[in-house]
């Protein structure tokens, strides 16, 4: 069995649960993955439903043109769609937009034209209004034009929203999307709300955007209006494909949290999404924090990790942007630097030296384990929890080696390795990692470290 082209490869994308970045939240939180499409985001839904209708009512001819204002995602769509169609595309692209993306456009055969990203809709270097006058000067061109083209809602009114429901066995509660064009939000809210109209849809909006005052006052405030930096969502002009009726609720979410949080997608759940799949995920947990277990949120991740390689997941770039807190930094070899030693050296034990010996060390310099090691190598480590539980079941164990009682599998890092993950590997059954360093050295470090190292930073 084998696809006749890319096409029919778009949408059916799975619906995960998240279970990290939800941790301490009561409802279940599903992520509808929209980088599983070819094209690597939500947009080959609509680019191929914009297309395929202009074809039908004869706008798209054979040899004809496709010309589209698009901040790279419904560009990518169109042009793998065209790259298959045999059309030729025309892309104008704010110049805030990834290189990548505008890379990844030309990869696929398209021509890009990058216009000022500070001037407003009307002005003619806007892409909006470049866009537009190319399309009446290219004979045979098409302008899909994805902000008022109500295939774009009607794209997902028909694969999207059903997806979501049927995935869901109609269980959804809460659904949360990004706002741009809005043809996302609009499409999927109207198929589920005529399924069951009580499940409520809340729109990401960014700080700089006018749909969250929109929606809650019928007004546009021009002051509320400003650049920003999250790509895909929030807008300057009201989209065609918009229906306020639809939204129940609109929230902001700030340029660093949504970066943020798409950084720890990629971490602790192993999404390598894009920035506004950040800010989605943090609404929902917004939203997700005011519910209880019964509920189901489904939130919708737009675009794939890759396309925002030089920013969101650039640490000198989200530095530069005062994006990241000094914490988020840290590594091992931080800890070990500004650890308060009480042994001259490393404490350790050998596995055949008596229990009594490790007694008498811990007790000398008030350390509560040490590394069990023997000619460079780590055999495992001992602890006062393990030691208390054993010389309490028998007094004769301090003669006993120390092998009988030690934590065979101690787990080791480097000095290289991030904080946030040592942290989580700590636990109480395992109150201290050993760190590999050069030559055969070795070290530990403890949760009272860790947290001695985040107090003189936070300092
Ligand atoms: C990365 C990304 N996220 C979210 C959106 C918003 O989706 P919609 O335009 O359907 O509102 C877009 C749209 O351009 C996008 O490219």
């Amino acid at each position: 069995m084998w696809h006749k082209n890319l096409l029919s490869l778009i949408g059916k994308t799975p619906l995960v649960q998240l279970n990290a970045v939800t941790r301490g939240v009561a409802p279940t939180v599903l992520a509808k993955v929209e980088y599983f499409n070819p094209g690597h985001s939500v947009k080959d839904r609509i680019a191929l439903k914009m297309v395929e209708e202009a074809e039908k009512a004869g706008l798209l001819r054979p040899g004809g043109t496709i010309i589209e204002a698009t901040s790279g995602n419904t560009g990518m769509g169109l042009a793998l769609v065209a790259a298959i169609k045999g059309y030729r595309c025309i892309f104008t692209v704010p110049d805030k937009q990834s290189r990548e993306k505008i890379d990844a456009l030309r990869a696929l055969g398209a021509e890009v034209i990058v216009t000022p990203t500070n001037v407003p809709p009307d002005d003619p270097r806007s892409y909006y209004s470049v866009a537009k006058r190319l399309a009446q000067e290219i004979p045979g061109a098409f302008y899909p034009n994805q902000y008022d083209n109500l295939h774009n809602r009607q794209a997902h009114y028909e694969t999207t929203g059903p997806e979501i429901w049927e995935q869901t066995e109609g269980r959804v509660t809460h659904f949360v999307a990004g706002m741009g064009t809005t043809g996302t939000i609009c499409g999927i809210a109207q198929y589920l709300k005529e399924q069951n109209p009580s499940i409520q849809v809340i729109g990401v909006d960014t700080y700089g955007s006018l749909f969250q005052k929109l929606h809650e006052t019928g007004q546009i405030d021009p002051k509320e209006i400003y650049p920003y930096l999250t790509e895909g969502i929030g807008e300057d002009i009201v989209p065609g494909n918009l229906d306020l009726s639809l939204i129940d609720r609109v929230i902001k979410v700030s340029d660093r949290n949504g970066a943020l949080m798409a950084r720890k997608l990629a971490r602790y759940e192993g999404l390598f999404v894009g920035w506004s799949s950040g800010s989605a995920v943090w609404a929902a947990l917004e939203v997700a924090r005011e519910l209880s277990p019964r509920e189901v949120v489904v939130v919708l991740l737009p675009d794939h990790g890759t396309r925002y390689l030089n920013k969101v997941y650039n640490d000198a770039w989200m530095r530069s942007q005062g994006f990241l807190e000094p914490t988020s930094e840290l590594t091992v070899s931080d800890v070990l630097r500004m650890k308060v030693r009480k042994t001259p050296g490393l404490a350790t034990i050998s596995p055949n030296d008596p229990l009594r010996y490790a007694v008498d060390l811990m007790q000398r310099y008030e350390i509560s384990q040490l590394p069990v090691l023997e000619g460079g190598k780590v055999h495992g480590l001992l602890t006062e929890s393990r030691l208390l539980e054993v010389l309490m079941d028998d007094p004769h164990a301090k003669d006993h080696p120390v092998r009988q009682y030690m934590v065979e599998s101690p787990a080791i890092v480097l000095p290289t390795t991030p904080v946030d993950i040592v942290s989580k590997m700590l636990s109480r059954e395992m109150p201290a990692l050993l760190v590999q360093l050069d030559h055969g050295e070795w070290d530990i470090i403890t949760r009272s470290d860790i947290l001695h190292t985040l107090l003189e930073v936070q300092k």
